[in-house]
């Protein structure tokens, strides 16, 4: 059988990723927005480029979360984007009520999917939709990784005029200004980083990637960057659906894991049919291990503001 897979929300991310996903053509897709008439206008264009593109053409677009049920897959993306100026914790008490609802939706149909969460703030967003779905943590999952170290990676690959895909790079962390970068865990054609380029030029890269999200939404003036991300979290519903068992670092709620308990952040996890299949604990040195707690500390306040709004 055929899986299906849930998009919420039709905007640039949601409608990006759809069409990712569309592209591999190994799941139906049911694209969703509240905005009457825009997934349907979105979903039938896209089934109108597969024969062109050699994408899937079962691809609809709603309003009605009916249309979802029985999917193994939802990807939430439904949410405000920032502006100049903006943090992504910004959007934090709108984006809360937004995947409050969207969660419970979608669980009403499809009561045993995993959850791939996009709407930001993301690590307290992936809080919200564990909490109201009653999912266990391994199939509640956030994008956030699988971006900032598509970043790096291309930035390595800029300055050393080499092709991205020998290049691997980590990001640890929340997906915000304390995200961690780790160069000594990045390397090309499997050279440490650290052999290729000397330390100003590789603080630089990990700069760069921590405000590559700012770059890009003051560039835009409206709204935030959509390819990259569209297409990152259709690769950890590829990983799902596909149970590639996928090394990816994602948001994962941790429990003790890195030190670190009761909070979501972005951690390397084995990504299969099952979800969060794993979690990879790797050896950081205690400057990387504190950068870490730091980000973990972040998600922790933010999502106390949070409940101290909501009480
Ligand atoms: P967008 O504005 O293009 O699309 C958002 C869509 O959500 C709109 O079509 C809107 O109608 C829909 N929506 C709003 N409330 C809804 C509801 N209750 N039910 C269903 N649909 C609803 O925004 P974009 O660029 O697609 O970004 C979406 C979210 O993803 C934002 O919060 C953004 O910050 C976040 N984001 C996260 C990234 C990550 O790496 N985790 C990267 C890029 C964006
Ligand atoms: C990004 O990193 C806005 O989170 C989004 O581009």
């Amino acid at each position: 059988m055929r899986s299906k897979v849930a998009v919420i929300g039709a905007g640039n991310v949601g409608a990006t990723c759809a069409f990712q996903i569309a592209r591999h053509g190994y799941a139906d897709i049911v694209l969703l927005d509240i905005v009457e008439g825009l997934a349907e206008g979105k979903a039938l264009d896209m089934a109108q480029a597969a024969g062109i593109a050699d994408a899937e053409r079962h691809i609809i677009g709603t309003t009605d979360y009916a249309l979802t049920a029985g999917s193994a897959v939802a990807v939430i993306t439904s949410g405000i984007t920032r502006k100049p100026g903006m943090s992504r914790d910004d959007l934090a008490a709108t984006n809360a009520a937004i995947v409050t609802q969207v969660t419970r939706e979608i669980i009403r149909y499809s009561p045993n999917c995993i959850i791939v969460v996009v709407t930001n703030p993301l690590d307290a967003m992936v809080h919200i939709a564990l909490r109201e779905s009653g999912l266990p943590r391994t199939r509640v999952v956030g994008q956030s990784g699988v971006l900032d170290s598509a970043r790096m990676r291309m930035f390595i690959a800029q300055e050393l005029d080499v092709a991205v895909e020998d290049v691997s790079a980590l990001v640890l962390g929340g997906h915000g200004d304390t995200m961690v970068p780790v160069p000594r865990l990045c390397s090309v054609g499997g050279v440490p980083l650290q052999e290729l380029l000397p330390p100003e030029k590789i603080e630089a890269i990990v700069q760069r990637t921590i405000h590559g999200g700012a770059e890009i939404v003051s560039l835009l003036k409206t709204g935030s960057a959509f390819y990259s991300p569209g297409v990152a979290a259709a690769e950890m519903v590829a990983a799902i659906v596909q149970d590639r068992k996928r090394i990816l670092p994602c948001a994962v709620y941790l429990e003790g894991e890195y030190g670190i308990n009761g909070i979501v952040v972005g951690v390397p996890v084995k990504l299969g049919r099952q979800g969060v299949e794993q979690i990879v604990e790797l050896r950081l040195t205690d400057s990387e291990a504190a950068a870490l707690k730091k980000s973990a500390e972040a998600v922790s306040s933010l999502i106390q503001a949070l409940n101290a709004r909501k009480a």
